[in-house]
């Protein structure tokens, strides 16, 4: 594979052209499996935010944690770590397989589900959901529909991290994966949801990749 973050574009164009905005990622993780090429997104390691955001913690969360697209589950496999109860789900069946042929025994529950489409009981249910570039491969409404059913899954009193690529509200949408503005943070504001700290970062990179690190936090 020549340029697998260009094949993976592609792929998502043809996809939502169609009106099809997540069927692209079980073929992405499929072929990707099959024919041996990597997935830009995949480092089968744990997201350095949340390790940074945990090591500053006196007490890790507590209770029940849910992982958004959990990919490959080295996120989840983390928390799980800390004590937690783990929820991981993920929209592509393929990374869901990987994730539990990869940690036999773990102790996370791995799950393929829809964001876009919750279970009934993930509403409200969970102290701590932790979500890392998802958001930002949807287009559109399914981008709303998804920051806010993300937010609609912390318990009251719980915490939401959120990861994402950042943009200036100036510059251009560019291709996917499409960087958030600061105003669509807001997007994760579901009734008693509060921004409690925003860090604005770059990675150093080439080119260097400007982040947004969320954390929210459930009245
Ligand atoms: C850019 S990847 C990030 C994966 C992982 N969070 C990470 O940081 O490595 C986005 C993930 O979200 C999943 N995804 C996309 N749309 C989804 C949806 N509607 N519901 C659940 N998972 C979804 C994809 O399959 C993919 O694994």
């Amino acid at each position: 594979m020549a340029d697998p973050r260009a094949h993976a574009r592609e792929m998502a164009r043809e996809s939502i052209g169609r009106g099809d905005v997540t069927g692209w990622f079980d073929r992405l993780y499929s072929e990707s499996l099959r024919d041996g090429f990597a997935i830009s997104w995949v480092d089968l390691a744990p997201n350095q935010y949340l390790v940074e955001w945990l090591g500053r913690l006196a007490n890790p969360p507590r209770g029940h944690a849910l992982v958004v697209g959990c990919g490959y589950g080295d996120d989840a496999e983390l928390l799980a770590g800390t004590g937690m109860d783990v929820t991981a789900f993920d929209v592509s069946p393929t990374a869901v397989a990987r994730c539990r042929s990869r940690f036999p025994g773990s102790r996370v529950e791995y799950l393929v589900a829809d964001v876009l489409r919750p279970p009934a009981q993930w509403i409200g249910a969970f102290e701590f959901v932790f979500e890392a570039y998802t958001v930002q491969v949807l287009p559109g409404e399914a981008r709303s529909r998804c920051a806010a059913s993300i937010g609609g899954m912390v318990a009251p009193g719980g915490t939401l991290l959120a990861v994402a690529r950042s943009r200036r509200p100036e510059d251009p949408e560019g291709a996917m994966p499409w960087p958030l503005t600061r105003r669509e943070l807001d997007l994760f504001l579901v009734p008693g949801m509060r921004l409690t700290e925003l860090t604005e970062l770059v990675e150093p990179g080439d080119p260097p990749v400007p982040r947004f690190v969320a954390e929210f936090a459930r009245d």
